[in-house]
């Protein structure tokens, strides 16, 4: 009596165990509610490293429109082979001249220039979406619009009086900021948000899509290592669950005998 008592405990206790390691996977997600250090309301970036599409396209953007100012030390060009990029197109499409495939994506512009030009010196790119968050990142690619009282021309709503000027502005053309006055509770309050301006060389829609590659692809970044075990960790979750209906069946089959 006390050892099937025991050993029912102990079957007990293996799917217990097991279930308690299911747990843990599933929140080890990670979570992004992190604020950025402004109280900016922030928009949702649509990050999905498995979308090798957009990486590609995330790359190809900030090898354009960010490495003139940006630099991402410990990243190699040929890390992106890891996203369905062939070597041939990485030389093609994403290298400078001297460049070489093996090489860190460096740049040539000093930090002291720089930081004389726009006020404050570019920072790495590299690990940047872990830093400043992808919504941060994604809102402030939003939020640009034109000042003329600004040495550059450029202001934002996300980062008042940021020293890097639209990076994106062929992109998106030269949007404006519109100040509305509402009432709350009582008190009027400045409302302000960004207005289409100039159009620029894409759509709205277009626009967002192209910042949510970029962002995708500075999360990827940031952490190219996960894409892959993203993958590996489904495929665990997959065995386990396989797992655990034969753990049970062999629960049922070690009972079937015993009169409870
Ligand atoms: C003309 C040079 C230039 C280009 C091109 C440029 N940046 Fe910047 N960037 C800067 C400078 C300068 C800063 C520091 C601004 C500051 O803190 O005032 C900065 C800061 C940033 C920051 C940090 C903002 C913060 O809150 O501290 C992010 C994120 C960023 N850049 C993303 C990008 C992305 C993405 C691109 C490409 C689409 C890009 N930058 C292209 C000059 C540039």
């Amino acid at each position: 009596m006390m050892k099937t008592a025991m050993t029912r405990n102990r079957a007990f206790a293996a799917l217990f165990s097991l279930g308690a390691m299911f747990a843990v996977f599933a929140t080890a997600v990670p979570t992004q509610a992190v604020a950025a250090g402004s109280n900016f309301p922030l928009q949702r970036a649509p990050v999905n490293l498995q979308d090798a599409v957009s990486l590609q396209r995330g790359a190809q953007l900030f090898v354009n429109y960010c490495m003139g100012c940006h630099s991402a030390n410990y990243m190699r060009f040929n890390r992106l082979t890891d996203l369905g990029l062939t070597e041939e197109q990485i030389k093609e499409y994403l290298l400078f001249g001297t460049d070489k495939v093996g090489s860190p994506m460096t740049i040539a512009m000093r930090p002291a220039d720089a930081a004389e030009w726009m006020g404050k010196a570019p920072p790495d790119m590299t690990v940047i979406a872990r830093s400043k968050r992808p919504n941060y990142i994604y809102t402030l690619l939003k939020s640009y619009y034109v000042d003329e009282s600004r040495a550059l021309g450029w202001n934002n709503l996300a980062y008042p009086n940021i020293g890097m000027p639209h990076p994106l502005w062929q992109l998106q053309g030269a949007p404006q900021l519109k100040v509305e006055e509402k009432q709350s509770h009582g008190h009027a309050v400045q409302v302000k948000s960004i207005v289409a301006g100039e159009p620029g060389l894409m759509t709205a829609v277009e626009y967002d899509r192209a910042v949510g590659d970029l962002v995708n692809y500075l999360v990827y970044m940031g952490e190219p290592w996960k894409v892959k075990s993203t993958r590996i960790g489904i495929i665990v979750m997959f065995f386990l669950s396989i797992l655990l209906v034969f753990v049970y069946l062999l629960k049922l089959e070690f009972w079937r005998d015993i009169k409870h």
